[in-house]
Order: structure tokens, then sequence, then C-alpha cells
């Protein structure tokens, strides 16, 4: 499935007849994560009501550039600024022509021209229009000048003719802008990441954790697979989808962790360890549930191997990311543990704070290396791990090409 989440379309609706397929792209849009507005064209109105595109979308109806109470609340140019891109669909004949005059009557054409995300329109119109040579240098124009042009598809035509004209389907349009965000700053290169807590037993019924939900190892991992890496995400228990395209292994222990990692990580070109691993298990677990007889119980316990450390004393380690889970002194103490395990690259983020960390939907990384840092978020993480991705690649190909 594609990956828009957290991407915001604005959805320019033109009027033809392809609008009523519209409702449903707005409903794959938001089902693939987008937040979808909708910008309505007088013409798109005669063909589908706007409180259709209000109950799909969740959110009010733009429809004119000079109704004060709009402005009020979300302008054109906010909606314009708003926007990571500005997709018309359907886009008649007529549309096109005048986003290509660079017209602003009405709108939708204003955000047209007020908006600096990337514009993709998806046309739609009968066969000989589509041909005609009026809409065919308009199309050059705008391909010119960078705008995207999805479609169109050809096959049967609502006015009854056969040919080229048709909208794209929802699901190809939903494709088609996903491409759009899609960089390939990881293409074909493996990825491996540790996600999650793990559990270490202390009997048949109990066990030791911690609060890690695997959020952040699992945004992590969707977005590398969106970069084009082949990603595989060995993760503690947790009640996470497996993002697309990712390898997923389940395991519980620190000990059946390392054995995942150290399985894969000879293939592995940058090995990844979100992981909050249980820094110990139990010195001897109990074959049977343990009796409460005793007012205080003592466990023994010793310490789990250190995966990220084995896996960056390899001889030829991948490039090597650690995370850093402080509650004092952060940067400090990351960059002691970057420097102590001799990685690459160390993201530190502050843990028992409410909104951050540990099973919270945002955070915050200070992301250290030799010689330099960044600091990325506050935001979802989702958001967190597309910039840390980037930080990632950029560094690793650095020393690729060293
Ligand atoms: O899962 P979430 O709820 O989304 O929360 C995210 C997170 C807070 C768990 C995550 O962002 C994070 O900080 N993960 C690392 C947690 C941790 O164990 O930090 P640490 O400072 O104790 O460990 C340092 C590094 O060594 C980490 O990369 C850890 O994966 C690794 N480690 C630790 C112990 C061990 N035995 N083996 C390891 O590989």
């Amino acid at each position: 499935m594609a990956d828009l989440q957290g991407r915001r379309i604005l959805l320019g609706v033109t009027g033809g007849i392809a609008a009523y397929k519209s409702a449903d792209l707005v409903r794959r849009l938001k089902d693939a994560g987008a937040d979808v507005r909708v910008v309505m064209t007088r013409g798109a109105m005669e063909f589908v009501r706007p409180l259709t595109f209000q109950a799909v979308s969740g959110q009010p109806v733009h429809d004119s550039l000079l109704d004060p109470q709009a402005e009020a609340a979300m302008g054109h140019i906010e909606l314009a600024r708003w926007a990571d891109v500005v997709l018309l669909a359907p886009a008649t004949a007529d549309a096109l022509a005048r986003v290509a005059h660079g017209l602003a009557d009405d709108l939708l054409t204003t955000i047209c021209l007020a908006t600096e995300a990337p514009l993709a329109v998806a046309p739609a119109m009968n066969r000989v229009m589509w041909a005609h040579r009026a809409t065919q240098d308009n199309l050059a124009v705008l391909r010119r000048r960078g705008v995207h042009v999805f479609g169109p598809g050809a096959g049967d035509q609502a006015c009854g003719e056969v040919g080229a004209g048709r909208m794209l389907e929802p699901m190809e349009l939903v494709q088609a802008v996903a491409g759009l965000f899609s960089e390939p700053l990881l293409q074909g290169v493996s990825v491996l990441i540790t996600a999650g807590p793990t559990r270490e037993p202390i009997d048949p019924v109990r066990y030791i954790t911690n609060r890690s939900s695997g959020k952040m190892g699992f945004a992590v991992a969707q977005a590398a697979a969106a970069a084009g890496a082949r990603v595989s995400l060995v993760a503690g228990p947790c009640a996470l989808p497996t993002p697309p395209g990712v390898e997923r292994v389940d395991v519980e222990t620190a000990q059946e962790m390392l054995d995942a990692v150290t399985a894969r990580a000879g293939e592995a070109q940058i090995f990844v360890a979100s992981a909050a691993v249980a820094d110990y298990r139990l010195a001897q677990v109990a074959a049977s549930k343990l009796k409460k007889s005793r007012d205080i119980m003592h466990l023994e316990l010793v310490r789990n191997p250190d995966i990220l450390g084995t896996v960056a004393g390899m001889p030829n380690p991948p490039f090597t990311v650690g995370f850093a889970a402080e509650t004092d002194n952060m940067r400090a103490y990351a960059e002691d543990k970057r420097r102590g395990k001799g990685l690459d690259m160390i993201a530190a983020n502050w843990v028992g704070r409410p909104g951050t960390g540990f099973d919270a939907d945002e955070n915050a990384l200070e992301v250290l290396w030799e010689g330099g840092g960044a600091s990325l978020g506050p935001a979802g993480k989702l958001q967190v791990a597309r910039e840390l991705i980037r930080l990632v690649a950029q560094r690793y190909h650095d020393r690729v090409q060293v």
C-alpha cells in the first residue's frame, strides 16, 4: 500500500463527469495516511455536491476566492502554503488551459499560482478534446514548468466514445502521488533494524520488560523502505502492523534478538538499533510458576548481550546507528555511547518525559556523528524517522565514497 502518512494533499476538483470518482480518491488518499483538503470549481459543483467531499474528507470544502469567512479560516494563501502537493483530479481541458495560461480568477487557479508545492494534474476529457492541438500545447507548457501529468487512461468514455482521456483510477492516482514523495535515497541498500522492547521471562507467566511500543523503530523501517531500501525489521513484542515492503522477524528475548540480528548483520549495509533491549535477564528462569510464599523475593539478574556493540565490533561492520534513551545529560551520555561502542551515528532522545520517547506518537532526536550533529523534531515519529533516514543516507553514501 502507498505511504502518504502525514502528507498534506490539496485536491482540486474541476467540472468533469469524472468528478464523481474524486470522492473515492479522497477516501483512498486518507486510507494511505494523507490529510486531504478539497477545493471545488463552480463547474465541479454541477456534478457533485460539496457535502459529499466534506463527508469523505472530514473537512470543509473550499470553493470561493472572495468568501470573507473562508478567508478568515483558511484563505487561499494559507491553503497554497499548507499543501505538500496540489492535485487537480479531474483536470478538464478548460482547467489545463487556465493553469497553463496563469489565470487566477477563481480559488483553484489562484492556489495553483500561489503554491510552491508540486502541482499534478489528472486529465479527464473526451478523446477528441484530449488529442486537440490546443490541449496538447497546454500540456507541453505545463510539463515544461515541472507539472506532473498523471494519465489519462484509455477505454470507454462517459460520452459513449472509446479512446484516451479517462481519468486514472483512484488507486492509480494514490500510487502516483506517493511516487512524488519517495526519494530513492537508499535504493537497493540493505538495512537491518531492531525495534520494540525485549521480554525476559521470570517464570512461565511473568517477565521483565520496558515501555517501548516499537513505534519509533517501525517508523524508521517504514521510512527506510520508502527510500528504496531492502529492510529487515527484528521486532520485540509489539502490536504494530508491519510497514509495507518490510521483512519482519518477531523475537521475544534479547538473546533471540541477538541471534536474529547476527544471522542477518553480515548482509546488512546499514544497521539501526532502535530497540529498547532489556539490559538484564534472569540468571535462572523458573520452570514453574513462582509461589508468593515469601514477603520479599530476590531475583538474580545477569547482563544481556550488547547487540549494538556486537554488530559495531564485527570485522566489517555495517554503517551502524545506535539510539540513546536518556533522562539527563542527554548529549554527553549519547556521545559517550557513540564513542564507546564505535558507532557511525547515534540518535539520542529524552525518555521519562510526557509526549516524547517511549510509547509517545511524537519524538525529538539529537543526532550525533564524528564532527557533526543535527536536531530533528519534535514531530510525529514517522516524520522524524524520514529525517533520520535522510541523514543516515547522506553519511552512509559519504562513507561508501571514501
Ligand atoms: O518504541 P517506542 O515506544 O517508540 O520508543 C522509542 C525508544 C525511546 C525506545 C527509542 O527511541 C530509543 O531510544 N531506543 C533505544 C532505547 C535504549 O535501549 O537505549 P539505551 O541508551 O539503553 O541503549 C543504547 C543503544 O544500545 C540502543 O541503540 C539499544 O538498542 C542498544 N542496546 C542496548 C542494550 C543491549 N543489550 N543491546 C543493545 O543493542
